[in-house]
């Protein structure tokens, strides 16, 4: 497997580069990363009394979008591998107080989420560092963990088909996020590295591809020109 793909170099990445993500995150998107969460988190239309699974969860940086509408039933499960990423997590889950929130700090192809127990699964990000062996495992513990007819939607930074914007696109990952990485953090390379992602990723359609299987159905979606995609389904049994 290449090295990049290797959870332990993932996991190291992020937390190296936890105290800045949420900030960074914000800017290199010109603020989109934002509006992108929310509009991958309301395709699936959470209602109350929910269990939803956020993957790849970080900091909880899509909590607020799935706690929405939540009351006294609901239940959400935030995943991440990384300890600085849970720490920042465990600390902002104290904002929802009304919100019964549960922080496992997990590999995603080693949970411990119990079978058919999910209403929703939620991922914003945490496509891109996978491989397709790995987004076929991904696909794998999404049908297990979700109940029948429950619903999930994830959603990556992608690079964008129109002509005009791919090479503008390009030279800012892959040139300027890496300079501001340096200014602001001291880390260019980090930074670099969500460049090289991004590139390896494309766009979620292999994603599509990879969670066609009979058991979902599953349609591809793109936001903002296809500067993000992700994929939207349902388990059917
Ligand atoms: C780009 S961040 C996304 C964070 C957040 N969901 C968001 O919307 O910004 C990707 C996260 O996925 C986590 N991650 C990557 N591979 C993982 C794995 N195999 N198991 C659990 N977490 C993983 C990383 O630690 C990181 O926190």
């Amino acid at each position: 497997m290449k090295e990049i793909y290797e959870p332990n170099f993932v996991e190291k990445l992020f937390d190296k580069m936890s105290s800045s993500y949420s900030s960074m995150n914000y800017i290199t998107s010109f603020g989109f990363s934002e509006r992108w969460r929310r509009q991958s988190v309301e395709e699936v239309g959470i209602d109350k009394g929910a269990t939803v699974v956020d993957l790849m969860t970080g900091m909880g940086e899509c909590w607020k979008h799935i706690l929405k509408k939540s009351d006294s039933n609901s239940k959400l499960v935030g995943l991440d591998f990384s300890s600085e990423m849970i720490k920042r997590a465990e600390k902002y889950k104290t904002k929802f107080n009304n919100s019964t929130i549960e922080i496992l700090k997990e590999n995603v192809f080693e949970n411990s989420i119990k079978n058919e127990t999910a209403d929703f699964v939620i991922s914003g990000f945490g496509l891109k560092t996978f491989n397709n062996e790995q987004l076929n495992k991904l696909a794998n513990e999404i049908e297990r963990i979700l109940k029948p007819n429950g619903k999930f939607s994830l959603i990556d930074v992608s690079v964008p088909n129109n002509n005009f914007l791919k090479p503008f696109y390009m030279f800012y990952l892959k040139s300027i996020i890496p300079i501001l990485g340096r200014v602001f953090l001291g880390r260019a390379e980090t930074y670099r590295m969500l460049g090289v992602y991004t590139e390896e990723f494309g766009n979620s359609r292999n994603a599509h591809q990879i969670f066609k299987r009979t058991n979902f159905e599953v349609e591809y979606v793109e936001y903002f020109y296809g500067c993000a995609s992700g994929i939207k389904g349902r388990k059917i049994k």
